[in-house]
């Protein structure tokens, strides 16, 4: 049995546990939150969990193989590196770091510690954008002409996310909580990003994140990569990632559905391929038994956040 810690009981440290507790070669044996309530609401829904609201302690106490830690960004790099220096397995969640510094340090020290480092980048796990680099891998758009993110918010934070950091300047914006999935996924389909330069906008609040972003970058080739991101504007949230070949167009909408066609053909809806879905904690448990294993590691997150970083400073 593989025995998890998790740090962080915020929105995404509890979804996470319920799919640890899915598994049956897993078992939570104790969660760290600074906050009471938290600790509580998830104690009583696992049974048997050892409580901390010190992650130090926690680490001193319980015997663990995987801490997974889902504390907000400008924490990660202190937790983190305290877990490693204890020698266990990591599941980070993204952003890696709060700069380039923090991310290459996590990277360099869990290499040198030998242990298994990973990041929770969910869209390389999930049928639609697997199914959007497998169908870019085997030739639906030719050769890549341009690649464009769009990110558009109606509201930021969104209305289910208000928390203390995801509108500040500091350790949020939308950059960071949602471009820096695609940026790993640009690097993981189409391979290395320079960013030619960018243009942020902000409110008068000079502690809030950005409402709004254009940015140009290329890949290794010269291929154009186009960045458009806005809050605070009418109509639905739209999140499209999409690539322009010299045979077809490709998008990704919304993180999971897909559409496209051929140059010359209208834009069709495509459907995602359910066999390239995986799950993140099946594979965690396949590399910490030394088999075979998808996972995404700190030196994709160090890239991520190279790329990451020159967009938001
Ligand atoms: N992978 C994804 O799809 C995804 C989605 C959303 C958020 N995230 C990332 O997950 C992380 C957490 O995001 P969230 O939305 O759950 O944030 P959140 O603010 O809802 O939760 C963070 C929790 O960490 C706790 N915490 C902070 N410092 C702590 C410490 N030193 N010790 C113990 N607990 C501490 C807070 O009390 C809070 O409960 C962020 O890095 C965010 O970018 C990832």
């Amino acid at each position: 049995m593989i025995k998890v810690g998790v740090i962080g009981l915020g929105a995404i440290g509890q979804r996470l546990i319920k799919n640890f507790n899915e598994h049956s070669d897993v078992t939570i044996v104790s969660v760290c939150d600074r906050v009471e309530e938290r600790l509580q609401e998830v104690s009583t829904e696992l049974k048997d969990v050892l409580t901390f609201s010190n992650y130090v302690q926690m680490l001193e106490e319980v015997e663990l193989d995987l801490v997974y830690v889902a504390v907000p960004p400008k924490f990660h790099h202190q937790v983190v590196s305290d877990v490693i220096a204890k020698g266990k397995h990591v599941l980070c969640e993204k952003p890696l770091a709060n700069s380039v510094e923090e991310a290459k340090s996590l990277y360099t020290h869990a290499k040198e510690k030998g242990i298994l480092h990973a990041m929770n980048f969910p869209l390389n796990y999930k049928e639609g954008s697997n199914t959007f680099a497998h169908l870019i891998q085997t030739g639906y758009i030719g050769d890549v002409r341009r690649v464009e993110l769009k990110m558009h918010f109606p509201e930021w934070p969104r209305p289910w996310q208000h928390n203390e950091w995801i509108a500040s300047k500091e350790q949020g914006g939308f950059v960071l909580e949602v471009g820096v999935h695609y940026i790993q996924q640009i690097q993981k389909i189409f391979g290395p990003i320079n960013v030619l330069n960018r243009s942020l906008q902000y409110s008068e609040d000079k502690a809030a994140c950005e409402i709004g972003i254009i940015a140009q970058m290329e890949l290794e080739d010269g291929t154009p990569i186009v960045i458009d991101g806005l809050s605070g504007i009418a109509g639905k949230e739209e999140i499209k990632f999409t690539a322009y070949g010299t045979e077809g167009t490709l998008s990704l909408l919304n993180w999971a559905d897909l559409e496209g066609g051929k140059v010359g053909e209208p834009i069709q809806t495509i459907e995602a391929d359910p066999s390239l879905s995986y799950s993140l904690v099946d594979h965690l448990v396949r590399a910490i038994k030394g088999e075979d294993a998808n996972i995404i590691d700190f030196y994709a997150g160090y890239e991520a956040q190279v790329v990451l970083e020159n967009l938001r400073n």
